[in-house]
């Protein structure tokens, strides 16, 4: 066993305790281990919590950290420009540069708008495609994660796959209390990646729905890819039928591509969502789209809006990681890290007797401790021994490796080969622990 300590982060938690409801300033991070941690500072592929300790860091703060910690070219961008003025509340000639720079790089940015984080961006695309089609419902699938506005809280977490019933009119479970009923009445869900199970239903009741929602890659329940001809199923049904085709690209977006999974895929959506990886961790979201849909922001049909929107620290952010990333081009390489830690975590597994699924793209990519040999939705996931995963992840957290709870884990570009070496060597140790 490792004498790593977490003290300090436990009274800090106390502490927080009295004044932020459950200590935490959002549900995810009560679930790090062995409670929610308290971090000082961060730099490259570490991050460091209160007690001293160093992790190498495969969470990357949930995913925007795609130039790894405290990059200095984002920190001179993000000084420079917030010296200047903080917010404007009004329009800056950096927000036109990152707009024509999104425009530039994404195929379906014809037109955008900036936010402040997922959750936001996606409740603007279903107001555009409610607004363009004059139809109310939604289609989204199981286990595809959306945010955590009351329409999208639902069909992500379940009891188990027979509790979800038959595929046909699957029951959805709400993530949380507090939900108005009538928000389950919002959305149509499906089991994903069932093409004639999409077909079926949308020849039936495509003049209910407005938009179609997807996660290109399912990266929040297990990480999961679109079979082939999935998405083009997708694409073609969504033009047939006059819907808004959505990417919800908040995972995927600078992660996959410059152009996001759009690009990756080669299929574009009428509108996307993009935030995380494109600002190094400051508060900022796209709503992009084709500018048939966009119009009806642009002619105020649709409103918009946001105090927050555009500060100067975020766009000067986002400008600065765009940059870097066209720069560097670190995408082969997160491929290829990616991919080498996938592979070192299967050998590591076969080495030590245990049986893992290991499923995603490489920049993000997933394990998961089960028999199966592929899993395709989220039906498959709830079959995953959440319990081995979590001795897994808490075992890495106690020898220096951090990685979401969850079993996903992210590359960024600051992420070196010895990075890699070093986390299969001690998963290796961890599985042989086990
Ligand atoms: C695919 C996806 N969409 C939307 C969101 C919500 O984004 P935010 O947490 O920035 O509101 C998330 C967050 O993890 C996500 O993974």
């Amino acid at each position: 066993m490792s004498s790593i300590q977490y003290t300090q982060s436990a009274t800090l938690l106390e502490r927080a305790k009295k004044v932020l409801a459950g200590g935490v300033s959002s549900e995810f991070r009560k679930y790090n281990h062995p409670h929610a941690i308290f971090y000082t500072h961060g730099k490259g592929s570490r991050v460091y919590d209160a007690d001293g300790n160093e992790y190498l860091d495969f969470t990357l703060s949930q995913g925007p950290l795609i130039l790894g910690h405290s990059h200095p070219r984002v920190l001179e961008a993000v000084q420079e420009y917030s010296a200047q003025a903080q917010l404007f509340a009004g329009q800056h000639i950096k927000e036109i540069e990152l707009a024509e720079t999104l425009n530039r790089l994404i195929p379906s940015a014809e037109l955008l708008r900036f936010c402040l984080d997922g959750s936001e961006a996606v409740q603007t695309a279903f107001r555009v495609a409610r607004a363009k089609t004059g139809r109310q419902k939604f289609l989204r699938f199981e286990g595809h994660y959306h945010g955590w506005m009351d329409n999208v809280c639902w069909g992500i977490s379940a009891p188990s796959a027979e509790a979800l019933g038959n595929r046909e009119e699957p029951s959805v479970y709400p993530w949380t209390e507090g939900l108005p009923e009538h928000s389950k009445d919002e959305f149509i869900i499906l089991p994903w990646n069932d093409p004639e199970l999409l077909k079926q239903t949308l020849a039936v009741r495509h003049h209910e729905i407005a938009a179609v929602i997807t996660e290109p890659v399912m990266c929040n329940s297990g990480c999961i890819q679109p079979e082939a001809g999935f998405l083009q199923t997708l694409r073609q049904l969504c033009d047939d039928y006059g819907i808004a085709l959505i990417f919800d690209e908040v995972i995927t977006g600078f992660r996959l591509s410059l152009g996001g999974a759009q690009q990756y895929f080669g299929i574009t959506p009428d509108l996307a969502v993009f935030a995380k990886a494109f600002a190094s961790g400051y508060p900022i979201s796209a709503i992009v789209g084709r500018k048939e849909w966009m119009d009806v922001i642009a002619n105020a049909r649709v409103i918009h809006a946001g105090t927050m929107n555009t500060s100067n620290a975020t766009v000067a952010a986002a400008l600065a990681t765009i940059q870097v990333l066209e720069e560097e081009q670190p995408y082969e390489r997160m491929f290829a890290h990616g991919r080498r830690l996938m592979d070192g975590l299967q050998r590591a597994a076969v080495q030590t007797g245990h049986h893992v699924l290991l499923q995603g793209p490489g920049p993000m990519f997933h394990i998961a401790f089960t028999d199966m040999k592929k899993a395709t939705d989220y039906r498959d996931v709830l079959s995953f021994d959440k319990a081995k995963l979590g001795r897994f992840i808490a075992g890495m957290h106690d020898r220096g490796i951090r990685v979401i709870g969850r079993g996903l884990w992210y590359i960024s570009a600051a992420h070196t080969e010895e990075d890699i070496d070093h986390a299969v060597h001690t998963a290796a140790a961890v599985m042989g622990s086990m």
